[in-house]
């Protein structure tokens, strides 16, 4: 190849604004993931992980809980825009393992109208675990419709749909490092 090496685009260049970046994120991790383990050390929790948006803060937490534990995943889909929860949720995979008797903790990675997670919880509740309680990385509260206690909180955002470290808009974008939130003309592409 001759001439000035063309760069492939990146994700990161439809990026208006970071909200959040990779050292807040890595600092509110290691301070939740110590709260949990001084929490849960001895009692063989069953951290459960929503796909695909809570893969990276799941993977990054878990290594700061260094405590005997298991995984599992369920993955739902809310029928809707790509940038608006309808309330209709609807279970894509379910746990691999009974919960009963168990100890729960949910991992998301953003509470927004909160009727995906009421659905989990419920969802959960019925399967008789010891206890479910919940770690979420971000809290958008003005969205809010559905009430939802949340154990352990990362960080409150104001009503801006945001990207990255797992969340997608139209399943891009998971795999930036940092939150943010893209700039307006991405959305009016085709
Ligand atoms: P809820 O049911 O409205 O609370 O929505 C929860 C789900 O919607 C999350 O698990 C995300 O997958 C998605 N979501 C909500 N807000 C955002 C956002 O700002 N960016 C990307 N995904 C979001
Ligand atoms: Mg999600």
């Amino acid at each position: 190849m001759t001439g000035a090496a063309v760069r492939a685009p990146s994700p990161a260049d439809d990026i208006a604004e970071v909200l959040v970046d990779a050292d807040a994120i890595r600092a509110k991790v290691a301070e939740l993931g110590a709260r949990i383990a001084a929490d849960y050390g001895g009692k063989d929790p069953v951290l459960v992980s929503l796909l695909k948006g809570a893969l990276p803060f799941l993977a990054d937490l878990m290594r700061q809980v260094p405590i005997r534990l298991s995984l599992d995943f369920i993955e739902v889909s809310s029928y809707g825009s790509s940038t608006e929860s309808s309330g209709v949720v609807r279970i894509l995979k379910d746990l691999a393992q009974p919960i009963e008797g168990r100890r729960v903790l949910v991992v998301e990675d953003i509470i927004d109208t909160g009727f995906t997670l009421r659905y989990v919880m419920d969802h959960l509740q019925q399967q008789k675990p010891e206890s479910v309680r919940l770690v979420a990385l971000l809290d958008k509260p003005a969205r809010r419709i559905v009430p939802i206690g949340i154990d352990y909180k990362g960080f409150e955002i104001p009503d801006r749909f945001v990207v990255g470290y797992g969340l997608d808009y139209a399943e891009r974008y998971r795999n930036l490092p940092f939150i943010g939130v893209l700039k307006p003309e991405v959305y009016n592409r085709a």
